[in-house]
């Protein structure tokens, strides 16, 4: 992300508003002194912690203020690199201890919906990495008591940021595609090595790495209303660093087909058997990783989705497939947590919304229910659409 100031920040802010973004969160905002930081405690100080820390430690709207992990020489550590006053080996110390307004999730998936819940109920608004909870229930659960709070609950992944994203959305709602009939995303690598977490009961590379795809296809074609999937498990042996040979359990292939509302049908395949050349920063993935069809055009995503840099177009008035959207303007997939504080501290709704990281754990859960059942599942999940207008 570019290195935004506040008064960059709050510049934006005010034209979004003048665009008539809707603004509930400012309420929360007018709590707060104009100068006042979110106050930011993470729990889970692993792998992806080192990817949040340095994105939120620039930002002029947090003040990063407790770290946390069960492992406590991580989250010492943590505390000591990014310069945080306070660290904790558990949620009740770390609850207990000093004042914070945002706690970040970034543990193990099968932990987010107890400690999301626990933050909630000590007051807390919360961001966390996905799933947010281990089931949709658990996390419209945790959704009805943010808001009997009259807290904000948000997950992650913050795919629907990008500028690319937007530039899709907006082509769709334009006509620019005509009718959109279907649509087909993927991502697989060939699978954490550090933490059993990722292939155990409630892992998986669905919520892994499909999450995105899920996503950024339902943000761009809206809800799904029925989900058909076929998932397996490829490699049922691994080694972990963390817990050496183990067996696996969550499945780590999987094909998911959604019929949209709008009637389009859509593809994602993800899996932690990949063979994937493109290293982790997804830089050298120049090939289209979302295709989009309609009538009158055609899009392709090129790159991930969480770290785009393009989208080819061929449109009825432009048949010659362009390259558009190179400027991926600050867009980082690490930004979620940081751009949701400046949210709170301004009080500009942000463009991800709960809603939607709930309607796509639905759409995982009823993949899982398809595989079992045979069955095609019919989803009850909705959220806003559409996401850019
Ligand atoms: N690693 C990445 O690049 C990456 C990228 C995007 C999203 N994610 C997501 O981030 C989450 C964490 O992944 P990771 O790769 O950082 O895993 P990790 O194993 O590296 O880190 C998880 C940390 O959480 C701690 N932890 C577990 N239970 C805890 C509890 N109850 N209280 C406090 N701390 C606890 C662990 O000790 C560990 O340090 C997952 O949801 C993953 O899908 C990871």
């Amino acid at each position: 992300m570019k290195n935004l100031t506040r008064r960059d920040f709050l510049d934006r802010s005010a034209k979004l508003a003048a665009a008539s973004i809707l603004a509930p969160l400012a309420a929360h905002a007018l709590e707060l002194s104009p100068d006042k930081k979110i106050k930011v405690a993470i729990i889970g100080c692993g792998s992806v912690s080192t990817q949040y820390l340095p994105h939120l430690s620039k930002s002029p709207f947090v003040e990063l203020v407790s770290a946390c992990d069960i492992i406590p020489e991580r989250a010492k550590r943590a505390a000591e690199k990014y310069n945080i006053p306070n660290h904790y080996p558990h949620i009740d110390a770390l609850l207990a201890g000093a004042n914070f307004d945002l706690m970040i999730t970034t543990t193990d998936m099968q932990e987010h919906g107890r400690l999301n819940k626990m933050a909630l109920l000590a007051g807390k608004h919360v961001w966390s990495e996905k799933p947010l909870a281990n089931s949709y229930a658990e996390g419209k659960a945790l959704l009805d008591l943010a808001k009997s709070k009259n807290l904000h609950l948000w997950g992650a992944p913050a795919v629907v940021n990008s500028p690319q994203f937007a530039f899709m959305a907006r082509s769709i709602q334009e006509g620019k595609l005509g009718k959109v009939s279907a649509a087909h995303a993927h991502y697989g690598h060939l699978g954490p090595t550090w933490s059993a977490f990722f292939y155990e009961q409630g892992g998986g590379s669905l919520p892994d790495l499909g999450v995105y795809n899920l996503a950024s296809l339902t943000g761009l074609l809206g809800p799904a209303k029925s989900v058909m999937a076929m998932t397996n498990i490829i490699t049922p042996d691994r080694v972990v660093d963390n817990n050496g040979k183990i067996k696996v359990v969550a499945e780590d292939n999987a094909m998911v087909l959604m019929e949209h509302a709008s009637g389009a049908l859509s593809h994602v395949q993800c899996g932690f058997n990949y063979f994937d050349p493109y290293g982790h920063e997804g830089a050298g993935q120049e090939k289209p990783t979302i295709s989009i069809w309609g009538t009158k055009g055609n899009m392709n995503l090129i790159g991930y989705d969480w770290a785009p840099f393009g989208v080819d177009m061929a449109t009825l008035d432009n048949e010659k497939t362009a390259r558009l959207v190179t400027d991926a303007e600050g867009y980082v997939w690490q930004q979620g947590a940081t751009v949701i504080s400046q949210s709170l501290a301004t009080g500009i709704e942000p463009r991800i919304n709960v809603e939607h990281a709930l309607h796509v754990l639905e759409v995982i859960e009823a993949a899982r229910r398809s595989q079992e059942t045979g069955m095609r599942i019919a989803l009850k999940s909705i959220f806003p659409y559409p996401m850019v207008s």
